[in-house]
């Protein structure tokens, strides 16, 4: 008798069943009601007295073998290891982990589109820049005062690089190889060595617009600037321009857009006046079309500068401009939904 629960015990650890339906034939055989073992414990009730013991042993080791082998093969196939013919491949897919669009790459395409609309063509330049498409070309030459309004991380001297601190570089690389009419929007990142807090940081991006053609007029400048506000904040969207002055551009000015003074971080955000600066612009210095090989006596133009930070803060109600750059997932899946 013992020979055969030895035999039985063999069976029992080689068994290794290829689907469920196998298992299951395995349990009624063992452990079923009218299994091996059932009827082994049968056998155990006739057996001498002095061959209880080790057979009452031998019959505990097989049931627990075939117990813990159920188990085992259970669990297996509920967690599909290497059973991969039970996976359901009906199942509705789970969309919790998509990912989404980062705010500010949002904003940007939305600003960029609406240009699109009224025929601007998207252009890029260089984040890694040098003095003359940077600063020189832009009417500010070395040692220009104006230079100190954009703190500038410098690379290398000689020769100069550095990291352009706007997009207005674009400009310049884009009348040299183009000629007139212009219209294009360079979207890009920029950096300036600037302390980080809720409204600057050392990197950001930027949108730069310009325009160039004959009898291009202030006015023009205006419309579509209200055009853009209208088109990106709603059709209520007030917005007024401030003179303001850039080397660049003569004259110049500085687009707000109406915020408003609702709640306390209104206030902070817009120091209190309820507007937020958006953009700078102006018509491009006759010295600029100079520089870049344009006649100013044929030609005029019109040029803007946009924080996309500043435009996706009062998009999606951001306060502090350091949560685009965090990346803390639980920010950046609020803008799931968003295309
Ligand atoms: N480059 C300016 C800045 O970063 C913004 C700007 C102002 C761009 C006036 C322009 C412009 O094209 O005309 O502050």
């Amino acid at each position: 008798m013992l020979k055969k629960v030895q035999e039985l015990l063999f069976e029992v650890e080689n068994f290794s069943p290829k689907n469920t339906e196998e298992l299951e034939v395995f349990r009624i055989k063992f452990l079923g009601k009218k299994g091996v073992m059932n009827d082994l414990f049968a056998v155990f009730k006739t057996v001498p007295n002095e061959q209880k013991k080790d057979f009452g042993q031998a019959l505990n080791q097989l049931k627990q073998a075939a117990q813990s082998k159920l188990d085992e093969c259970k669990d297996a196939f509920e967690n599909n290891e290497e059973y991969g013919e039970s996976i359901d491949l009906s199942r509705p897919v789970s969309l919790d982990n998509l990912g989404s669009r980062h705010p500010i790459s949002l904003a940007r395409n939305e600003i960029v589109d609406i240009f699109k609309r009224i025929g601007f063509v998207v252009s890029e330049g260089l984040e890694m820049e040098d003095d003359w498409h940077n600063f020189t070309a832009l009417n500010l030459p070395e040692e220009h005062p104006a230079r100190d309004m954009q703190d500038t991380f410098f690379i290398e001297k000689d020769p100069d690089v550095l990291l352009r601190t706007h997009t207005s570089s674009v400009q310049v690389r884009y009348m040299e190889k183009n000629s007139p009419p212009i219209r294009t929007i360079s979207p890009g990142r920029v950096y300036r060595n600037e302390a980080i807090s809720a409204r600057a940081h050392c990197i950001f991006h930027q949108v730069e617009g310009l325009y160039i053609d004959k009898d291009v007029s202030f006015a023009d400048l205006k419309q579509t600037l209200l055009y853009f506000a209208k088109e990106m904040f709603g059709e209520q969207t007030k917005i007024r321009l401030r003179p303001s002055y850039f080397p660049f551009t003569e004259p110049s000015a500085e687009v707000d857009v109406y915020w408003g003074l609702e709640s306390e971080s209104d206030y902070k955000i817009t120091k209190g006046t309820g507007w937020l600066e958006i953009m700078g612009c102006g018509m491009v210095d006759p010295a600029v079309l100079k520089n870049c090989g344009i006649n100013p006596k044929e030609y005029s133009g019109y040029a803007f500068g946009m924080g996309v930070e500043r435009i996706a803060m009062l998009q999606y109600g951001v306060s502090d401009l350091r949560l685009f750059f965090e990346n803390d997932v639980r920010f950046l899946s609020q803008f799931k939904s968003t295309i």
